[in-house]
């Protein structure tokens, strides 16, 4: 397990354009070890729609937390504060223990966050190669692109990470040319690539196929293999309860209950969802209900 504070390691290159770190010292705020990201009582409304309401977990370093709930309940709101496309209206985001404000896109990007979307996660009509140096290309002294180099790390990639033996798929075949589960792989190779810490996945099974969906599972497990941590959002219970460590029910805006995966069964946490989606909360029985990553 890597130690806290690893996410911002190696990437002090990019301190002037990192957000405003602040010490914990300034605001009064302990580090929690190992916590890769925290949220505290994150809150965001839109017009008179509260669409997060004092929103507080913990996910760490090498673990892939699984976020369920209904439609509307506010998983992508939640993603979108964490990846800096909102701001939340209050609350407090910490990543590697430090506390984080004025989040944006690419300096959540810069602290190592990528987002892997079943739309709009890759240029169709370009090449693999093109896909994967997307926006980070490799280049030569003086600055030319090193196509030569960038296509032989897409074979390279396809090969040992994606798995992809077909001798039809090369590092010129177009995205378009790729199923549904072989481009949320593409997605997700290319994220561990550029050494993402934290990668967040929404619904990337949406409309895949069984087998591409078991790919698309499996690319979730070789994040954690990397000791990397991930924040998987999927309507299927059985999908999350199948890759995550942690479990966060997301209910009108609010956490309903956080659930170490490991202790209950997926029959389960379907009664719990349900028990949430009637009532809006969940009042374990006979268990003590563990916090996990809860606050
Ligand atoms: N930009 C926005 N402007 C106004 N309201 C918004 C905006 N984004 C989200 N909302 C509202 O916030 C609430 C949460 O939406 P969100 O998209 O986060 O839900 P979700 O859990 O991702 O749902 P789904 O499972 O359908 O993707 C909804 O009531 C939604 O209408
Ligand atoms: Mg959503």
């Amino acid at each position: 397990m890597r130690p806290a504070g690893a996410m911002l390691a190696g990437r002090t290159a990019l301190a002037r354009n990192e957000p405003h770190i602040m010490t914990t010292a300034s605001t009064g705020a302990s580090a929690t070890s190992d916590a890769i990201l925290e949220l505290r009582h994150v809150s965001k409304s839109f017009g008179g729609v509260h669409a997060l309401q004092d929103i507080s977990f913990r996910l760490d370093a090498g673990q892939v937390l699984g976020l369920v709930g209904d439609n509307g309940a506010g998983k992508s709101t939640l993603i979108k504060i964490i990846t800096g496309y909102h701001q939340p209206d209050g609350g407090e985001l910490l990543f590697g223990g430090k506390p984080v404000t004025d989040l944006t896109v690419p300096k959540a990007r810069a602290l190592g966050v990528e987002t892997v979307y079943q739309e709009r996660a890759l240029a169709d009509q370009q090449s693999l190669w093109r896909n994967i140096f997307m926006g980070r290309p490799i280049t030569r002294a003086g600055g030319f692109l090193d196509v030569r180099e960038m296509r032989r790390v897409t074979k390279q990639l396809m090969r040992e990470s994606m798995g992809f033996t077909s001798a039809i798929l090369t590092p010129d075949t177009p995205v378009t040319g790729l199923s549904g589960g072989e481009r949320q792989g593409l997605a997700i190779v290319r994220a561990l690539h550029f050494e993402a810490d934290l990668i967040i996945l929404d619904e990337p099974t949406m409309g895949l196929s069984l087998s591409e969906t078991e790919k698309c599972l499996n690319f979730v497990r070789d994040i954690k293999a990397a000791g990397k941590s991930a924040i998987f959002i999927d309507h299927n219970i059985f999908h999350v309860h199948s890759v995550s460590d942690q479990i966060v029910i997301i209910d009108r805006g609010s956490v309903a209950g956080s659930f170490p995966t490991k202790q209950y069964s997926q029959e389960e946490l379907t009664a719990i969802m349900r028990e949430v989606a009637a009532t809006g909360r969940y009042t374990e029985p006979d268990r003590e209900l563990n916090s996990g990553g809860v606050l």
